[in-house]
């Protein structure tokens, strides 16, 4: 018994080698009913380092992200995270790992009922008891400013545009200083424009903090500006991970029609 419950505490003992990856998935599988939505994912992020996850709608890309975050559990597959596999965890232990990862959904990016300053101080009344109500307050604005929105603390979600929107969500994202960062598909829905405004601000945000980010999207323009390496999904498969040239000289037919049409 001891020794078994040694072994299985050294199991749950992050790794502490710097060079580790810090995002390590694989052989991930899910299944909703009879649908196999994801047949075995393997993937894997490094501190510093963006990873695009491509594909067409409905190819399970959230739910990919949703896993990650512990919000939906695989049939089978294992999720580290500096080493420690998050699959089948306790929800306290979960609720630990989470404030590592800042995240950004595809929808209701923010709660519509509370200001741009509260969406993003939301984190911190949740997690950060320690920081006093000031202190909180010139957190959010340091927040805000950071992805240029330091002017529109009082505002509202519905009055401010959806680019806009996206940088406080970032913002929030931020928030606990996570060493993780996923974002599900920050540029949908937006004009050209604002869409590479949101890319340079990834960039700019990525470079500031060396997270270790995964960013989905459908938007290969966007994928190549912002990621190091890229993952084409297919059928619930990684079709190719690589660069972007990677992808150009690829001979996959899947591949190459992607390209083509995006
Ligand atoms: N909670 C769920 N229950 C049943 N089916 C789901 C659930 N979540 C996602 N799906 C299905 O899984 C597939 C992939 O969804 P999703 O990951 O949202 O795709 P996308 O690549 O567009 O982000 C879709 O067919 C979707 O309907
Ligand atoms: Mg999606």
């Amino acid at each position: 018994m001891a020794i078994a419950y040694d072994i299985a505490m050294k199991e749950a003992e992050p790794e502490l080698d710097g060079s580790a990856p810090v995002v390590v998935a694989e052989d991930l599988r899910k299944t909703f009913g009879s649908h196999n939505v994801l047949n075995g994912i393997n993937l894997s992020v490094n501190r510093g380092e963006t990873l695009a996850v491509l594909g067409r709608s409905g190819t399970g890309k959230s739910v990919l992200l949703r896993l990650i975050i512990g919000l939906e559990t695989p049939d089978s597959g294992s999720i580290r995270i500096h080493g420690q596999n998050i699959v089948g965890l306790a929800l306290d232990r979960m609720g630990e790992i989470r404030k590592k990862m800042g995240f950004l959904f595809q929808h209701a990016a923010l709660y519509d009922s509370l200001t741009v300053a509260e969406n993003v101080a939301f984190p911190l009344v949740h997690h950060r008891k320690d920081m006093s109500g000031s202190e909180r307050g010139e957190r959010v604005k340091q927040l805000l400013a950071e992805v240029g929105m330091e002017g529109n603390l009082a505002k509202m979600p519905s009055d401010i545009s959806g680019g806009m929107q996206k940088r406080v969500g970032l913002a929030r994202a931020l928030a606990l200083e996570p060493e993780i960062l996923l974002l599900d598909e920050p540029t949908a829905g937006l004009d050209p424009i604002s869409s590479g405004e949101i890319d340079d601000l990834i960039l700019k945000l990525q470079r500031e903090r060396q997270m270790a980010s995964i960013v989905v999207t459908h938007d290969l323009h966007s994928a190549r500006t912002i990621a190091n390496s890229l993952a084409l999904l297919d059928q619930g498969n990684v079709v190719i991970e690589g660069t972007f040239e990677d992808l150009q000289e690829s001979g996959i037919g899947f591949v190459k029609e992607f390209l083509k049409q995006s």
